[in-house]
């Protein structure tokens, strides 16, 4: 039987008087593999920073493998340690090589020895087709194999669920395909994934579940070929179609950067 691996619970986060999670209610099983998709400033890297800790609740509950992770009295490194992210930007130490930056967190967080740090660090190299990288430094690696790298680097921790934020939107198009195909692995694997990404093919083909989030809430949650293949809602259709129309999302991208939107 199916347990919830993560669950969050009437999840409300303010920014000052910045209003933006506005009562999220989701369930995340065991091997399951969740696309959150929505536009810009809708909460979605709020969502999985508050489900890993790096920012606190305003209301609300989240809970990994049955752990109230939000209870004052939980040791935080502890549940943390669970919980892989991957995010846009791949935070490589630049001045260490590939195994070093695989084998640092795991002796300073989890204490490992060197033998078998640098054990766990070619593992998980290979699990990414990378092993023959890992005398090299980040910067002689494309952005895919950077980001490959930094998948790396949270699976050496051994965690129970990974959360992705854009793990492909900072990478050049011909680049994205080994990215998506090391997530799709995973996933075959049966790891709990949670994936905010833009990637429609790849949430249709591997994600179980797409949630469609806007305005700090979950407007619609269910299949793949649901939610956007016959969405619901007019929200999630005005979404969608401006996502696959490349002109239109052209003129967007424009405007928002008039803007100055934050973390374009
Ligand atoms: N640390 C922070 N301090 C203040 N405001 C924040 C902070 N992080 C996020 N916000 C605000 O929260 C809102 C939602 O941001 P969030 O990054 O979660 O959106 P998003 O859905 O991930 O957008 P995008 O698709 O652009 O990444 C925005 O208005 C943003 O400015
Ligand atoms: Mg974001």
């Amino acid at each position: 039987m199916s347990r919830p691996e993560i669950r969050v619970q009437g999840l409300h986060k303010s920014f000052g008087d910045n209003h933006v999670l506005r009562g999220i209610d989701l369930e995340i099983d065991q091997g399951e593999v969740v696309c959150v998709i929505g536009p810009s400033g809708s909460g979605k890297s709020t969502l999985l920073r508050c489900v890993n800790l790096l920012e606190e609740p305003s209301e609300g509950q989240v809970f990994v493998g049955g752990t109230e992770i939000t209870d004052p009295d939980v040791d935080i490194d502890a549940a943390r340690r669970r919980i892989g992210m991957v995010f846009q930007q791949f935070n490589l130490f630049p001045h260490l090589t590939v195994t070093e930056n695989l084998t640092l967190p795991q002796r300073r967080v989890l204490g490992r020895g060197r033998a078998e740090a640098a054990r766990v660090a070619a593992e998980n190299l290979a699990r990414v087709g990378l092993a023959e990288k890992a005398a090299a430094y980040p910067a002689s690696l494309s952005g895919g194999q950077q980001q490959r790298v930094a998948i790396a680097r949270a699976l050496a921790m051994g965690p129970d669920v990974m959360l992705f934020d854009e793990p492909t939107s900072a990478l050049d198009p011909e680049l994205v395909g080994d990215v998506l195909a090391v997530m799709r692995g995973l996933a075959e694997e049966g790891m709990t994934m949670m994936v905010v990404t833009h990637e429609m093919t790849f949430a249709r083909e591997v994600a179980d579940r797409v949630v469609f989030m806007d305005g700090g809430v979950v407007v619609e949650d269910g299949s793949p070929d649901q939610v956007i293949g016959a969405p619901r809602h007019e929200r999630t259709r005005h979404f969608l179609s401006r996502l696959l129309d490349p002109a239109m999302a052209e003129v967007e991208e424009e405007t928002s950067d008039q803007v100055g939107e934050p973390g374009a």
